[in-house]
């Protein structure tokens, strides 16, 4: 089989983009995150991504078309098709509705239904069945994130001979909360068929090797636990990072300069401008932080038009019901703010509910003087990454969240407690006052530490460990 790959890539998302052209419409490379950080590993070598398209797979059409491999600039993708009713299940379910709020603090109640455990294995079953068919003998496979927690053990049955690793990308809850998941001992099994389980921080490693004691009465031993049969799973922490380069590129061109110009100019040159990029997502803080403005503007400590925010909430998950509620929130939020705040033609907060391109998040990241970064809890939060190394200026200050693992890293920021609102409004007031001087000195730090931290480094530094874990087991 000429088909076969010696490093696969096994992901909920690919990482490519359905565009509408005049010809019809073609995939193109999506920007940003895991693939930048792996397009040089995966392109260099015979290397497959298998992941999902996002779309609902057509029962109508040709099983064989809807996972027909094809080759997007040097990487090979093998969509793996979902049906509508497992999207409601495994991904609207079981992923997002019971593991994601559950791994976040339960910030949001976790919800659970038996039937959504089924069609988690069996779409789980269905990634694990199309990479072992496109890894060739001893290929090494790494396996990203919470949707796929099962595809570790299943590969493994199927192939004793890869090297798999996984990768989670958001937290790992301590052993108190995990305990409430159903089905919690299938779940640690799947990702002990991995050879390393990396994780964003060290306390995510911990709390893994735990339960592996609590619930499955392993041994874990320093950082790592051996199974019955004799092998040794790895975990530790590898913290994720951006593209450090490019988005200093990106941030030093003249057409990010000349957009962030005219979005300071559009919002009518305010002295201060506060920016929030998120996902619209509750466990990001997003509702909160409007609130802390709302109370800022009341007590007369901001007023508009002299400070103004920009809140850009990229649309997600928009069938879920705790998603629907919280954008109803918000927006009510923005409504009441800028109700009582704003003035005819400028309003105190501009809220957008859109994507938005590279370059438009880097021009937004330099017209901006103070970011916001207060998630409840967060694996890693990639904006905050994002903001630093696009202020090639080293003006700007951050101020962010102690629950994002992006704090563990960017110290320099104006960290905050987001459960405490008067604690966020004096780093808020802080961030917004502090000198030039004193902020730049701040940025020019954290910009030092991304530059030798970023997704490359991570990247190699997983692959590395990936690979001493296999030859000494
Ligand atoms: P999460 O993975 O939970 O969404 P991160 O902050 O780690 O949070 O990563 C979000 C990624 O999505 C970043 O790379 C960011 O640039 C991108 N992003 C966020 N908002 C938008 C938007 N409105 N348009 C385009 N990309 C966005
Ligand atoms: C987080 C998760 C990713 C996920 C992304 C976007 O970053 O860790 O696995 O792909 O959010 O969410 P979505 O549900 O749209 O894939």
């Amino acid at each position: 089989m000429d088909q076969e790959s010696s490093f696969v890539v096994v992901a909920n998302r690919l990482p490519v983009d359905r565009v509408t052209t005049d010809a019809g419409s073609e995939w193109r490379r999506s920007p940003g995150g895991l693939v930048t950080a792996l397009h040089p590993v995966l392109s260099g070598q015979k290397a497959t991504w298998v992941g999902w398209t996002g779309a609902a797979a057509d029962r109508h059409e040709n099983d064989l078309e809807a996972t027909e491999p094809f080759e997007l600039d040097g990487i090979r993708i093998r969509p793996v098709p979902i049906f509508q009713g497992e999207i409601e299940r495994y991904y609207e379910g079981f992923s997002n509705s019971s593991l994601w709020p559950l791994y976040h603090d339960a910030v949001e109640s976790p919800v659970f239904k038996r039937r959504w455990w089924d069609e988690y294995r069996k779409v789980n079953k269905r990634f694990a069945d199309a990479a072992a068919e496109v890894a060739g003998p001893g290929a090494t496979v790494w396996v990203q994130d919470y949707q796929l927690q099962l595809v570790p053990a299943m590969l493994r049955a199927a192939r004793p001979d890869l090297r798999i690793g996984f990768f989670l990308h958001i937290p790992f809850p301590p052993v108190e909360l995990f305990m409430q998941l159903p089905r919690r001992a299938d779940v640690l099994q799947g990702l002990l068929g991995a050879d390393l389980v990396g994780f964003q921080r060290p306390l995510n490693a911990h709390n893994f090797l735990q339960l592996t004691r609590h619930v499955l009465g392993l041994r874990p031993r320093g950082d790592c636990v051996e199974l019955p049969d004799g092998r040794l799973v790895f975990a530790g922490a590898f913290p994720i990072s951006i593209d450090v380069a490019e988005m200093e590129k990106l941030a030093a061109s003249d057409e990010v300069v000349q957009r962030a110009a005219k979005f300071r100019a559009d919002l009518g040159k305010p002295k201060t401008i506060i920016l929030g990029v998120d996902r619209l997502d509750y466990t990001k803080g997003i509702e909160r932080r409007l609130k802390i403005f709302r109370e800022l503007l009341a007590e007369g400590r901001l007023s508009v038009p002299d400070t103004v925010m920009v809140q850009v909430a990229t649309p997600s998950r928009e069938r879920i019901e705790q998603y629907r509620s919280l954008r109803v929130k918000v927006e009510r939020e923005v409504g009441r703010i800028n109700g009582e705040y704003g003035r005819v033609g400028v309003p105190a907060v501009h809220y957008l509910h859109q994507s938005y391109s590279r370059t438009d998040l880097a021009a937004l990241y330099r017209a901006a003087d103070v970011m916001t970064v207060t998630p409840l809890r967060d694996g890693m939060n990639l904006v905050a990454k994002e903001y630093v190394a696009a202020r090639v200026d080293n003006a700007g200050t951050l101020v962010l969240s102690e629950f994002a693992g992006a704090a563990a890293e960017l110290r320099q920021a104006f960290l905050c407690n987001p459960h405490d609102l008067d604690n966020v409004k004096d780093s808020m007031l802080r961030a917004i006052h502090t000198e030039g001087a004193d902020a730049a000195r701040r940025m020019r730090i954290m910009r030092r530490h991304l530059k030798t931290h970023d997704v490359q480094a991570w990247a190699e530094s997983f692959l590395t460990a990936l690979d001493r874990t296999g030859r000494t087991a």
